[in-house]
């Protein structure tokens, strides 16, 4: 079986939708971030603070490149994930490519202070949310579905994946 890979905004519940996915279909779950940071061996703020996106994103593309030769996992990426080509295709080949979408206040409430998340440290995180959203838009339209997670609980959105994998 090919993999199931989440992917999409901060905020939009790759993870614990990915987490109770694989679990309903008894596949594995892995998390692009958690790898990138068990690899560091520091977390994904340290790795921004000490050596910059840059390094962050070369793990990234480290560890993508690396699980896409494995199958029958559920993958949930980092939100920045699918902006790098390579990263998409290496995703692509190897899965479907699903990606979870949520309106900027469900996104905000989610999120809560952000400081887990470098790219919105600084200034007025709503701004940031809908600034970066209004960039990415078409680089997660490159995706091979899309399910929006706005006003839904995990149970409802992994329903609906799982009309879209079966
Ligand atoms: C990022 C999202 C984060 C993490 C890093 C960069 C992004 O993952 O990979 O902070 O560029 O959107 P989550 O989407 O799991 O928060």
């Amino acid at each position: 079986m090919k993999n199931i890979i989440l992917t999409g905004f901060m905020g939009t519940g790759k993870s614990s939708v990915g987490r109770h996915l694989a679990e309903g279909l008894g596949l594995g779950f892995v998390d692009t971030d958690d790898l990138i940071e068990g690899r560091a061996g520091l977390t994904v703020s340290e790795i921004f603070e000490r050596f910059g996106e840059g390094r962050f994103r070369a793990l990234e593309k480290e560890v993508i490149q690396g699980i896409s030769t494995q199958c029958g996992l559920v993958i949930a990426t980092g939100g920045g994930a699918i902006l790098d080509g390579e990263n998409l295709s290496n995703l692509k080949r190897c899965g479907v490519v699903i990606c979870l979408t949520a309106s900027p206040d469900t996104i905000l409430s989610r999120i809560g202070e952000g400081d887990e998340r470098p790219l919105l440290v600084g200034g007025d995180i709503r701004e940031r949310i809908s600034g970066l959203l209004k960039l990415r838009e078409p680089f997660y339209m490159k995706a091979d579905f899309t399910v929006d997670t706005t006003a839904k609980g995990v149970r409802e959105v992994v329903e609906e994946i799982l009309k879209i994998v079966r």
